[in-house]
């Protein structure tokens, strides 16, 4: 692939996003010439915010596939497309080339139809971080299925509520996940979820780990058994997708309720992905790029997987954890590859700034040359660390804003071409018209202000729907403002345009660069029977960004409270994952509540940052007391 969308320059930049902003349906046409299409579209844009309905390149056809894999066999063969490292670095690494990881997808395609799964099923992937990860998830592309990807660490429980509402089919998961020095048991989680799911015909497990798992004679099939019946060099015809037709779906937490399956469609992902890649990093051909997020996230989906693919580039999978077998771990891989782009969160950097100078010193990291960052604010001492100690003081840092509703970079410097402010995630890309509105929903004109973010347009990679919930979707994202898609983030401009966010303003949290909604933790603690509620907030941590701080109210007086945490500790792991385990449980005999009920957060909030000074008007609580009561318990736990 050619990249003749790639801005050269900040002039460019300046000419793409005014022509993107003033004719987006000239400017998309032009980028979706460079990608492999079926047929091409009658018409590029359809949309209204209210309903929503969002249509890019329509009645075109296409398969992703064929960008990420067949156009490339052409004059990349031979190069790698995907360099596995294992956890263990001690253990023989993966390259899988362009051609390989060709002929894995359309044997595994074939696998899939084997077992029934045909377009438009859903196949639910919980596996670690390993290449029939990515060739799982590629294959399921191929045959038109629509993959949901379900993050390694999350419990039982939640892996049986996105399955069932997906309704997946076919689950394909690994006996075990090597992380660190631990093992997780995905197959046995697995079992467990589909105690509770009705629709799910056949479980694929790729032997990894080789831990001991039971296999259901009825339902278990393992992959290399299933692989070995397809014949070699097998061709399976990309199923043609229509524009619209869904991709995939990726669950996320919002501020109410259970997570959400945000869905993505082939054509508009697909031009997203790949523009934004190939624009922020500024991807220069035959390059490598490490992505360090797992690929249960949409860091990983669009620029471990998707984006870089359909680029051509070589993208670096890593199974393992930042820390082992030490923290020099991440600039070992850069070193043994010779990585040019490096892709982390805040939280990995400030959990490795605390390493010796000598771990970092004794790699060579002279092949890098961008470095990003996303997931949640970076702060300016982070930023600095990365920017000296990794970067040499040589590297772009890319600030990269976006979330998994967005498909996609929307936020962020573009390398070499628009400029780096550190903790800005600075301007928007071409097609992107972010504003922001004050409290009482207007957009605000005078700049420099902050409000909260909210973008007026569409763009390609936009979510289409919430999975079974179109109403869900219209209400969460366009429901608040009236023909904005609202972010749940807030931010601030400066007087030269520059965003910089600030976090969010709804029930999430976010924790460690995952995404949590207070709620969805609420309703685990609720579920013990020994608590009557609780109420979840977020506090500033110096290294998951957000801790989590849980008041519970028992039910009875007579706890003990060393049992009762632990409790609400393992209904938390037992019900989402124990990412979500709170930092602090501060057991009290009420929250402080409006007279219609609401508990108030913004004081809870105030008590669990300690900034007592100034905690607001707390006369319309229907007992002021209670908080009195809170911050005394608080002080008595130092
Ligand atoms: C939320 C989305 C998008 C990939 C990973 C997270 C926060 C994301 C930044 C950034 C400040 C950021 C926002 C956003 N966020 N990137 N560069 N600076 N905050 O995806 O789980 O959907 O979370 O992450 O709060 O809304 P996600």
């Amino acid at each position: 692939m050619e990249f003749p969308f790639q801005i050269q320059n900040l002039e460019q930049y300046h000419r793409d996003y005014k022509e993107s902003i003033e004719n987006p349906e000239n400017f998309w046409a032009t980028v979706a010439e460079n990608f492999v299409w079926k047929k091409k579209w009658d018409k590029v844009l359809d949309y209204n915010f209210n309903e929503p309905k969002i249509e890019w390149f329509i009645n075109a056809k296409l398969n992703i596939t064929e960008n990420c894999l067949d156009r490339h066999l052409i004059d990349k063969a031979n190069q790698p497309a995907i360099i596995w490292e294992p956890n263990n670095p001690n253990l023989p690494n993966r390259i899988l080339t362009y051609n390989d990881l060709y002929h894995q997808v359309n044997a595994f395609a074939k696998v899939l139809l084997n077992n029934g799964v045909t377009k438009g099923d859903r196949v639910c992937i919980y596996m670690g971080m390993i290449p029939e990860l990515a060739i799982a998830i590629l294959a399921c592309a191929r045959i038109g299925a629509v993959h949901s990807v379900i993050f390694g660490g999350f419990s039982a429980n939640s892996v049986a509520d996105r399955i069932n509402d997906a309704k997946a089919k076919l689950v394909i998961t690994a006996d075990g996940s090597f992380r660190g020095e631990k093992c997780i048991p995905l197959k046995s989680v697995i079992d467990d979820a589909l105690k509770s799911c009705q629709s799910v015909e056949k479980v694929i497990v790729v032997a990894h780990t080789k831990i001991n798992i039971e296999i259901n004679k009825n339902r278990d099939l393992y992959w290399h058994h299933e692989m070995a019946k397809v014949e070699a060099n097998k061709f399976i015809e990309p199923e043609v997708m229509d524009a619209e037709d869904m991709l995939f779906i990726l669950y996320t937490s919002g501020s109410t309720g259970k997570p959400k399956g945000v869905v993505h469609s082939c054509a508009g992902y697909m031009v997203w992905a790949t523009y934004t890649f190939v624009n922020v990093f500024q991807y220069k051909a035959k390059q490598v790029h490490f992505c360090t997020a797992d690929i249960g996230w949409i860091t990983g989906h669009s620029y471990l997987l998707y984006g870089p693919l359909c680029a051509g580039a070589t993208t670096v999978m890593f199974e393992g954890i930042p820390t082992y077998p030490d923290s020099g771990r991440f600039w070992g891989i850069v070193e043994k590859y010779n990585v040019d782009i490096f892709y982390t969160a805040p939280t990995a950097i400030r959990s490795l700034m605390g390493s010796e100078e000598e771990i970092i010193n004794s790699k060579n990291l002279s092949s890098l040359k961008v470095l990003g960052t996303v997931g949640e604010p970076i702060n300016e001492e982070a930023w600095n660390w990365y920017h000296k100690n990794i970067g040499k003081e040589n590297c772009d840092i890319v600030d990269t804003w976006w979330q998994t509703e967005t498909g996609g970079i929307m936020i962020s410097n573009l390398v070499g071409v628009t400029p780096q402010k550190p903790t800005y995630a600075t301007l928007p890309l071409p097609g992107i018209l972010p504003v922001l509105v004050n409290e009482t929903g207007d957009i605000i004109q005078n700049i420099p202000t902050k409000g909260n973010l909210c973008i007026a347009k569409p763009w390609p990679g936009m979510l289409r729907t919430t999975y079974g919930d179109h109403k869900r979707c219209k209400e969460t994202y366009f429901g608040m403002y009236p023909n904005l898609y609202f972010t749940g983030d807030g931010a601030s401009i400066d007087e030269f345009g520059n965003y910089k966010i600030t976090g969010r303003v709804d029930d999430v949290l976010n924790v460690s660069g995952h995404r949590l909604g207070t709620a969805e933790i609420e309703n685990a603690i609720n579920l013990n029977k020994n608590i009557v509620e609780s109420a979840v907030v977020g506090y500033p941590h110096p290294l998951k960004g957000l801790g989590i701080f849980a008041f519970v109210v028992p039910k009875h007086q007579d706890y003990n409270e060393k049992d009762l945490k632990a409790e609400i500790i393992s209904s938390i792991v037992k019900e989402i994952s124990a990412i979500a385990k709170p930092d602090e449980i501060l057991i009290v005999p009420g929250l402080p509540k409006t007279r219609s009920g609401k508990i108030m957060r913004r004081i809870l909030r105030k008590i669990a940052e300690k900034a007592l000074d100034n905690l607001g008007d707390t006369s319309t609580l229907i007992d002021p007391a209670i908080v009195e009561t809170i911050i005394n318990l608080s002080n008595s736990k130092e």
